[in-house]
């Protein structure tokens, strides 16, 4: 099937589950333990109903959004993930470019498998940095110092790791690191050739930005000290707030009182976000939690909410439940799965056609315009 036959993004993702061996696919595809919330945070968005008005000019559409006084082609971006370049060779490079080229900010991962120096050349001016608060303050400070040099002026502080996930796939799949060749992944990689191929010739991918002080990690327990904390607190929250002149969000938030402590002590943003559901697996899906969210914090920062967005529509659902802008993570990494660089332009284009179709629909012309008038009053 070629790309131009992919409907949707659940079409790039079959596609992508064809050309990627298993275990790798399983590293982006899955979620915490069953896989409950990484389900839920789909069939909730299909829950949330909105209701076209009728008799309204819509033959001109506009989704430019503008966040911190920067004017976006459209109301979405790309979630940090990290180590993608296991999923497909390049995919961080690949997708910074693309953000950069389709004007949408491109959030770079700490835990990425290029340096974020790198990704901020390619992203330029719509790349903003991710964080995550390592066991080891000097780790922490020396990120934030080179994401300084490197120009970010956007920090995403990801809250939701004081325990890594516990993934089902990934421990069946025996995915280990320091990452090790088994002969059931030898096997898998024969299977799926072009993408050993390209692999082979990319090397094997790490976590660029920590290179060197994971040299001497003999497992698991040693990377993760590394790269998070369990003892992270809001006075931790506070120095860095005070540390980081540029604009601060926090990434992962799911309970009101958590929205408003962020508000409280200066934070400019938050993202919505259970991980994709690669957290837990008992939590609520980031639209059933946004309510009340905006609830107890709307119009005194940026809210933008990620998990589960799959379609144009969803991001428009999100609007009319008060979030400003969403992330969609997997909906990218499908694209560069489905089919490397044109494969990721094909996830922007699916994603931003349904969008600017939705809004043709829904009798709203103007992206900003869309709120709780369009949600349905049918119960
Ligand atoms: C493979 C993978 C790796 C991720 N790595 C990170 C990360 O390094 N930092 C972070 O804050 N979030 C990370 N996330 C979570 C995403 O930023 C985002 O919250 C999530 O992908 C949104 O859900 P979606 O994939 O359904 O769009 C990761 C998600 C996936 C799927």
């Amino acid at each position: 099937m070629g790309l131009d036959r992919a409907a949707s993004i659940d079409d790039l993702r079959l596609r992508a589950k064809k050309r990627i061996p298993r275990f790798a696919f399983d590293l982006v595809d899955g979620g915490a333990e069953n896989e409950r919330n990484l389900r839920r945070n789909c069939e909730a968005f299909e829950e949330v109903e909105l209701s076209p008005r009728y008799m309204v000019d819509v033959s001109e559409i506009n989704t430019q959004t503008i966040l911190f006084d920067q004017t976006f082609a459209a109301p979405f971006g790309m979630a940090p993930i990290g180590m993608l370049n296991a999923f497909w060779p390049d995919a961080d490079l690949t997708l910074a470019r693309l953000c950069k080229a389709q004007n949408i900010p491109y959030v770079a991962s700490s835990a990425a498998s290029t340096t974020l120096e790198d990704l901020a050349e390619a992203a330029e001016d719509n790349g903003w940095f991710q964080l995550y608060v390592s066991s080891n303050a000097d780790v922490t400070e020396g990120l934030i110092g080179r994401a300084e040099v490197a120009g970010y002026t956007k920090l995403v502080v990801t809250a939701d790791v004081p325990a890594a996930g516990k993934r089902d796939r990934d421990i069946r799949n025996q995915l280990s690191v320091p990452f090790r060749f088994t002969p059931e992944v030898v096997a898998q990689c024969m299977l799926n050739p072009r993408w050993a191929l390209t692999s082979l010739r990319h090397g094997t991918p790490n976590v660029a930005n920590y290179a060197d002080l994971l040299q001497s990690a003999t497992s698991y327990a040693d990377v993760q000290k590394t790269l998070i904390t369990p003892s992270f607190t809001w006075d931790d929250l506070k120095r860095l707030r005070a540390r980081w002149k540029g604009k601060l969000l926090v990434k992962g938030i799911l309970h009101p009182k958590d929205a408003e402590i962020c508000a409280d002590l200066g934070c400019d943003g938050i993202v919505v976000s259970n991980h994709g559901g690669r957290q837990v697996a008992f939590g609520p899906p980031t639209i059933k939690a946004l309510p009340a969210i905006v609830d107890a914090v709307a119009g005194r920062m940026l809210l933008i909410l990620d998990s589960g967005i799959r379609r144009g529509a969803d991001i428009l659902r999100a609007k009319a439940l008060g979030a400003d802008f969403s992330f969609a993570g997997r909906a990218f990494a499908f694209g560069v799965g489905a089919g490397g660089q044109p494969g990721a332009e094909r996830a922007f284009e699916i994603l931003q056609l349904e969008l600017i179709r939705a809004l043709g629909q829904l009798g709203a012309p103007n992206f900003e315009d869309v709120g709780p008038c369009h949600l349905s009053r049918v119960q």
